[in-house]
């Protein structure tokens, strides 16, 4: 049985979009069957992994709208082995008025995945920055919530409304549901603060806390704009070496 994984956290700006590449495509490295689905209509996964995403015709917002077939919307990488991608664009931003009406619009992306999740070692959820009908779907779908904490000011600020969402969701949605942990990104090992922040977390939270931390890497930052992952951009990089350490990790996992 394969894990899906959703990145999660309200805040924008704290490294889950490069979590969700990065990890997925070293998961993908270690030989694993990766499914990773976009489900932010910021499309920046897509557009990370190297596709247009204007010129894309079918994605995750065709699917969940009951429009396309998974295959119209799947995609597999042309620069990672063993990585399939589940595009998304700004057309996703209307899903959520869209799925107003729709009965059980909590479970379209489920109900959709459970056809073909056996099919994967894991699935890696990218989520927009808020708690909205798109996260509640990603959700549902998952298995456990992966919450990257950003090294800076205010790095708990929304974390315990975060784990309140997944608690609610536990008990009403989707009683599978648990934390699969938290990661830190963007340590900046000349500062004080990264390290403030990782003992503050680590004192307030009673959950996994990843080993592997990620570190401030301009490799990290600039491998998108490549439409590559990290481990293909730049495979000897610091940023590379965190995160297939993240990946060994999240796949060595026994309690899961
Ligand atoms: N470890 C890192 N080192 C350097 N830059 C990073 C790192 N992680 C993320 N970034 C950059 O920070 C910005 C926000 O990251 P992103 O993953 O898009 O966050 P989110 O998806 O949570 O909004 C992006 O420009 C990204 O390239
Ligand atoms: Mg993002």
């Amino acid at each position: 049985m394969g894990r899906t994984i959703v990145i999660a956290n309200q805040k924008g700006g704290v490294g889950k979009t490069t979590t969700a590449i990065n990890l997925a495509a070293c998961i993908a490295e270690a030989g694993k069957k990766v499914l990773i689905i976009d489900l932010d209509p910021q499309g920046n996964t897509t557009s990370g992994l190297g596709l247009n995403k204007n010129e894309i015709e079918t994605t995750v917002y065709d699917l969940i709208m009951g429009e396309s077939s998974l295959k119209e919307c799947m995609i597999k990488s042309e620069v990672v082995e063993n990585l399939t991608i589940m595009p998304a664009n700004v057309n996703l931003a209307g899903a959520e008025i869209e799925l107003a009406d729709v009965k059980d619009r909590e479970y379209v992306l489920k109900n959709e995945i459970d056809y073909i999740r056996d099919d994967y070692d894991f699935i890696i959820i990218d989520c927009p920055p808020s708690l909205n009908v798109l996260t509640v779907n990603a959700m549902t779908t998952a298995d456990t919530v992966l919450v990257p904490i950003q090294c800076e000011y205010y790095a708990l600020e929304g974390i315990s409304q975060l784990i309140h969402t997944i608690d609610l969701i536990h008990d009403r949605l989707n009683p599978n549901l648990i934390l699969e942990g938290v990661v830190f990104t963007m340590y900046d090992a000349r500062t004080n603060l990264s390290a403030e922040v990782v003992e503050n977390v680590k004192e307030s939270l009673d959950t996994t806390i990843y080993k592997t931390i990620i570190p401030r890497n301009v490799r990290l930052a600039e491998a998108p704009s490549y439409g590559q992952p990290i481990n293909v951009y730049e495979p000897k990089s610091a940023g590379a070496e965190s995160y297939r350490n993240l990946a060994k990790e999240i796949i060595n996992r026994k309690d899961l």
